[in-house]
């Protein structure tokens, strides 16, 4: 049996079809907090974490509090959970996803982090500009801001619209001018590549590239916005897939979209790791190739290896 924790029911249906199709039992679980007993057993099966980084926007946020316990739980004793605690950690904190990728040479852009909002001003005046504001816990755009002058921040970070970010950290970060007007978002399941999605930042810089999310007509994903996504040029061997792949197999992250944007010289910085990607039919049925049909077959894989070990004792 595969156990899905999700906290976005609009998002689910994807991964439900994709299981169905392939005959794949399954249990859905809708998690907004919750409670369990430290001694108790999971059970068995194995498990899938589709919990969102934006699950407070929806009043969800002790979803994400609890999975992080749980999580660890589940897999302390001994259960297989498809994007773990590990890549947990990763998916609600930017500062840890930047400080890994910088360990293993993926350029990221020039980041302060600011836990607490007394500590912005003073970040604020060791940042170049223009420089954006974005939550450490985020998705869909959260807090995501550019700025030019120091005047219009302070007076961003003085008045009604600041939002603190949901941890409380904010981070100021160098914006990097893309090149040809897009950023590029690259998906892996269970250690392939799948293919690239090319995003134009020309009307702002949402990127959330979810079917579902343009049909709730989150101001981050617009409805009808269809020229805004594409299949990027970009190949299995490119220097940066490959980088990616590996990334991923050493967080032990089994799925992932990772966003990066290319400056005028061809510098490429890397600056979100999404590990709940809602996949975008329009540029799948482009590229031939269908994520939640990935997560399928790799539920479907990991259910049959560990029958096949139970069998063996
Ligand atoms: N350092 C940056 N330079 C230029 N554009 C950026 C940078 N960081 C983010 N963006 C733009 O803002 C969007 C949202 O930022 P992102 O870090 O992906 O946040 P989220 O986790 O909310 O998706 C990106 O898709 C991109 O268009
Ligand atoms: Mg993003």
């Amino acid at each position: 049996m595969i156990h899905i924790l999700y906290e976005n029911a609009a998002w689910l249906p994807p991964l439900t079809r994709a299981l169905e199709a392939k005959g794949v039992p399954f249990t859905a679980i809708f998690v907004d907090g919750g409670s369990f007993d430290l001694h108790a057993e999971p059970a068995p099966g194995i498990y899938v974490n589709r919990m969102s980084p934006s699950a407070h926007t929806r009043g969800h946020g002790d979803g994400v509090v609890f999975l992080r316990e749980y999580l660890a739980h589940l897999e302390s004793r001994g259960a297989r959970v498809v994007n773990g605690s590990g890549p947990f950690a990763l998916e609600v904190s930017k500062v840890r996803q930047h400080a890994t990728l910088e360990a293993m040479g993926i350029s990221t852009p020039r980041t302060i982090a600011v836990a607490g909002t007394r500590g912005l001003k003073p970040a604020a005046r060791q940042m170049g500009l223009p420089f954006l504001t974005k939550h450490n816990m985020g998705g869909k755009g959260l807090g995501v801001q550019l700025f030019r002058d120091l005047a219009a921040f302070d007076s961003y970070v003085d008045g009604e619209e600041f939002e603190p970010a949901f941890d409380g950290v904010t981070l100021l970060q160098q914006y990097v001018e893309p090149r040809d007007g897009y950023i590029t978002r690259i998906e892996i399941v269970d250690g392939r590549f799948l293919y690239a999605l090319r995003a134009s930042t020309a009307g702002g810089f949402e990127l959330c590239p979810s079917d579902a999310c343009q049909i709730q007509d989150d101001a981050f994903c617009p409805v009808g916005d269809s020229g805004k996504f594409g299949v990027s040029p970009l190949t299995a061997d490119d220097p940066t897939v490959l980088a990616y792949i590996e990334y991923c197999r050493i967080h032990g992250i089994d799925a992932a979209g990772i966003e990066f944007v290319e400056d005028r010289e061809g510098r490429r910085y890397t600056y979100d790791i999404n590990m709940n990607t809602n996949y975008n039919s329009e540029v799948e049925a482009v590229a031939g190739v269908h994520g939640m049909d990935a997560w399928a077959d790799l539920c479907d894989r990991l259910l049959r290896e560990q029958e096949t070990e139970r069998l063996s004792g």
